[in-house]
């Protein structure tokens, strides 16, 4: 047998249609598919306190040997401080241990390799909907994947009852990913109240949680955002948290992120980062550098870091005032239907509730880019395209 017997693998759905976008000649397309933020000119910048930082690292830097299994001490220190505050009791306890990892989805799929290797038996539950790349992550893996209730589209809003029951229903030890914020795709996050109530039925049920954090930032505040994620932190339970750097400091393409492990005892920790070590060697051995430099170099830098923090604020301010614009715009061209549950969802994403075939439409007629379950980007929305997507969405919607 030879390579060309071999079947072709499908389009990934989000790269695929990126790759379509970029194809198409009209000069007035727009891209709400892809996962990248956007400026106001339609541009993913890089971060000037990511700039500056780089100046330093290449004035410093004299060495290019490998990394530590599990990265620097200093981004770990620096990302647990970030993730969990400054003086969380886990830290001080000393139950947190931090691996820097190939972006969010090296974090992933590195949680996932130590499950299936050392916690057999566990199913893996992920939101229904969520991030189209996650059941690709844990199948990879050789995890059984099974879904629980979170999106309800007549309301467009969280189906909390249908979410707890389901979970309250779990079998003991059993994973289950929780989307720190800015939940992909829908938009919508448990409130912390709500977030109190996970955490007593993760204790209950005796679940272990595995928080994907790649928006932190982007939709309250870095701290406001943080705070499911801590509360699921509690004395004597064991936590997985995958944070990704691309979003909230633009590094796309430095593969950066990282993978804390929160247990319940210091041994818990020293035994769970053993294991994480062994995967990480046995998959790409060790990190890539850069991206993780620029991340210690700014958080521990008071005049980089609160530059940076300026940036992500106007980040999600851009987004937050995009959502009401983009609401605005439809009412006052005409469109009768309900979009104002857009103003209360956070992050780059949400369900549009467009169908099928408005989005093909739209694609087809207008050159305006939508995954096909009707997710948006609104990152991907600009004062310039606004208008014309507006009346592309208000002439679907009537035909
Ligand atoms: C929910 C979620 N998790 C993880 C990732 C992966 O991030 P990274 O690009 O850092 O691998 C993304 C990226 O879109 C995401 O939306």
């Amino acid at each position: 047998m030879t390579f060309d017997s071999l079947p072709m693998a499908p389009a990934d759905p989000i790269l695929g249609l990126t790759e379509a976008f970029n194809k198409d000649p009209n000069p007035n397309k727009i891209n709400l598919s892809v996962g990248v933020y956007k400026d106001a000119e339609g541009k993913t910048p890089v971060f000037r306190a990511v700039k500056r930082a780089e100046e330093q690292i290449l004035q410093r830097e004299t060495s290019k040997d490998y990394m530590p299994i599990q990265g620097s001490p200093a981004y770990a220190e620096r990302v647990q401080t970030l993730v969990l505050g400054v003086n969380h009791p886990a830290v001080v306890e000393r139950r947190v241990a931090t691996a820097h990892t190939p972006g969010g989805t090296g974090a992933l799929r590195v949680a996932a390799d130590f499950i299936k290797q050392m916690l057999p038996g566990r199913t893996v539950w992920l939101s229904d909907p969520t991030w189209p790349n996650h059941p690709n992550v844990f199948k990879a893996a050789g995890l059984p994947v099974q879904i629980y209730p979170y999106f309800d589209a007549a309301a467009n809003a969280l189906d909390f009852e249908a979410m707890t029951a389901k979970l309250r229903t779990l079998p003991e030890g059993d994973v289950v990913v929780l989307h720190g914020c800015c939940h992909n795709p829908t938009g919508i996050d448990p409130t912390p109240e709500q977030w109190q109530i996970i955490g007593d039925i993760m204790t209950e049920r005796n679940l272990l949680p595995l928080i994907d954090f790649a928006y932190q930032g982007l939709g309250d505040g870095l701290e406001e955002d943080a705070a499911g994620v801590r509360s699921l932190c509690r004395p004597g339970r064991d936590v997985l948290i995958c944070s990704s750097f691309s979003k909230n400091f633009g590094l796309y393409n430095e593969r950066v992120g990282a993978l804390t492990v929160v247990a319940a005892n210091e041994q818990g920790v020293q035994a769970a980062l053993s294991q994480i070590k062994a995967c990480i060697r046995a998959n790409y051995s060790n990190p890539p550098a850069h991206g993780a430099a620029i991340i210690t170099t700014v958080l521990g830098d008071p005049e980089l870091r609160a530059e940076w923090e300026a940036e992500v604020a106007a980040m999600r301010e851009r987004i937050n005032g995009m959502r009401a614009l983009f609401v605005d715009t439809l009412r006052a061209k005409g469109v009768q239907r309900d979009f104002s549950f857009l103003k209360r969802q956070r992050g780059m994403f949400s369900f549009s509730g467009l169908t099928k075939e408005q989005v093909e439409t739209l694609r087809r007629k207008y050159a305006i880019y939508i995954l096909a379950s009707g997710r948006i980007n609104v990152a991907g929305m600009t004062e310039h395209n606004v208008g014309a997507l507006c009346d592309a969405i208000a002439e679907v919607l009537c035909s």
